[in-house]
């Protein structure tokens, strides 16, 4: 069957927040120290401590907002022992990731001049669960003051004079859980009190976030929008993608053919959590002034072996570039509420864009895939209707075809696509009313990342095994567009 797909070009569901394209980096296994800090003495080229490689891949990948420090890590993070001469901070032990030194080098420091060179906006997320009121509205006042304080001199002290301007901050992580295992109604009082102290100074406004629910508990996201709605901007969620459940993850590479099927399967349930958590906060906040902000998201499977069980280092095949693809088109299609996500994690940890091995690294087929997407950043996002080929396995079935649309600011359309069917190519006939005239349209290109087998992945000896290419299967037919895509393929068009 053909798969059909209908976009209305010169009409707008509204913007894609250039944010649902961020990134998570966190004390964790290898994802700091190692994959983003080697210091400055370090053999490894680097910049300012900085890895100069991993930096210029990130630069490309044009990251809008970047999550720090945790994550789990966060609710034990403790910010003034990251602060001062690196050789008098702190030395510890990372209880929660596999027990590794934590020597504090890098901190809020290094953090932001990371965003800094990245030009992003950095997203600062404070300790609830082991911290005081004291130690987050200080963390601020350090960071964002621009006066006569004793925060705002320290930092001085500390070699910076003027402030950074921080948007983003989170109250607390999973606090239902390593964040202290609370109950909705305990952590909705301690959200009001903390957020209290978390000030604007001078022309720094914060964009505070609530720390979310699990999955699919609904009734967090009900007692927090009820019980402290009106102080915050952003409400997060946090949702990962196993193979089968939290208990058997199952493998990221050599893994057998219905786990091909269960990920994708399973991935899509992102779009039934958004829905229904967003349907609760409607309630609350018809006006859409909160955002969802998924700021943990991805795939989460056993670790490499032979790799430490607290590091979460796994391989990244074309399956997880499918993910990849079909989140992203989940967020534009709910990009009235969705406001910010941050993939977990940016190097070395979980779903990550980049691995690293001693001064070698590789870029994952999920990069290439927020790297083909990057256009729809800050884009209207346009009405698409699907009416798609099923992909049935085992007697169950899925969509075989997800997409999503967008207009950018200079007049390019682009759809993204995924044929997420391991063994069936898709046949695709879009028709995109609104076309002033269809002559006009100047050049169709198109860019494909695809696998020839389910786990298919790059490693250090073959970095480039995935990697976009063109795509030249898609023609226009008056105001049709007739596409092919071979499977597991991730596509996106661009029509100028
Ligand atoms: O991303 C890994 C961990 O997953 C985070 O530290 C925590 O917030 C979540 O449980």
């Amino acid at each position: 069957m053909t798969t059909s797909i209908h976009i209305n070009v010169d009409q707008s569901k509204g913007i894609i927040n250039k944010n649902i394209y961020g990134h998570f980096a966190e004390h964790l296994g290898r994802c700091i120290y190692e994959g983003i800090w080697v210091g400055e003495d370090s053999p490894i080229a680097n910049t300012n401590g900085i890895r100069t490689d991993v930096l210029e891949a990130l630069k490309d990948l044009q990251i809008p907002v970047l999550r720090w420090p945790g994550g789990c890590f966060a609710d034990e993070y403790h910010w003034k022992d990251g602060i001062g001469p690196s050789e008098q901070r702190k030395r510890m032990i990372n209880t929660h990731w596999g027990g590794m030194v934590e020597n504090n080098h890098f901190g809020t420091h290094e953090f932001l001049m990371l965003c800094e060179m990245l030009e992003c906006e950095p997203y600062v997320n404070g300790n609830v669960g082991s911290g005081t009121v004291q130690e987050m509205q200080e963390w601020v006042e350090y960071m964002t003051f621009d006066g006569e304080s004793p925060m705002a001199n320290l930092r001085k002290e500390n070699g910076r004079d003027k402030p950074w301007k921080v948007t983003y901050f989170g109250v607390g992580n999973e606090s239902w859980g390593c964040g202290g295992n609370m109950r909705p109604e305990y952590y909705a009082d301690l959200y009001r009190r903390y957020q209290t102290y978390v000030r604007n100074y001078g022309e720094n406004q914060i964009y505070k976030i609530a720390c979310g629910a699990n999955v699919s508990d609904y009734h967090w996201t009900e007692t927090l929008m009820k019980n402290a709605g009106q102080w915050m901007d952003g409400l997060s969620l946090h949702n990962y993608t196993f193979a089968h459940s939290w208990e058997e993850k199952g493998n990221a590479t050599s893994f057998p053919e219905n786990e091909w099927f269960l990920i994708l399967k399973n991935a899509l349930i992102m779009d039934d959590l958004i829905t229904r958590h967003s349907a609760i906060m409607d309630q609350y906040d018809p006006n859409k002034r909160i955002g969802l902000i998924v700021d943990e998201w991805g795939t989460w499977f056993n670790v490499e072996p032979g790799t430490n069980p607290g590091f979460l280092y796994q391989q990244n095949t074309i399956r997880d570039a499918m993910v990849a693809g079909l989140i992203l088109n989940i967020f534009h299609n709910h990009s009235d509420r969705v406001q910010m996500a941050n993939i977990a994690q940016t190097v070395n940890v979980l779903q990550a864009m980049i691995l690293t091995e001693g001064d070698r690294m590789l870029l994952t087929p999920t990069y290439h895939v927020f790297n083909m997407f990057k256009v729809h950043q800050d884009a209207t996002s346009l009405p698409l209707f699907i009416d798609s080929d099923t992909y049935q396995y085992n007697g169950e079935s899925i969509a075989q075809v997800s997409a999503s649309a967008s207009r950018a600011t200079d007049g390019k359309l682009h759809i993204s696509l995924c044929n997420v069917s391991h063994n069936e190519e898709a046949d695709l006939c879009i028709s995109l009313s609104g076309l002033v005239d269809s002559t006009h349209i100047r050049t169709i290109q198109g860019t494909i990342l695809s696998g020839n087998q389910i786990d298919a992945h790059n490693t250090f000896d073959q970095p480039e095994t995935l990697a976009p290419a063109s795509f030249d299967g898609a023609s226009l037919h008056e105001d049709q567009l007739k596409v092919k895509i071979p499977p597991m393929s991730v596509v996106v068009i661009a029509i100028h």
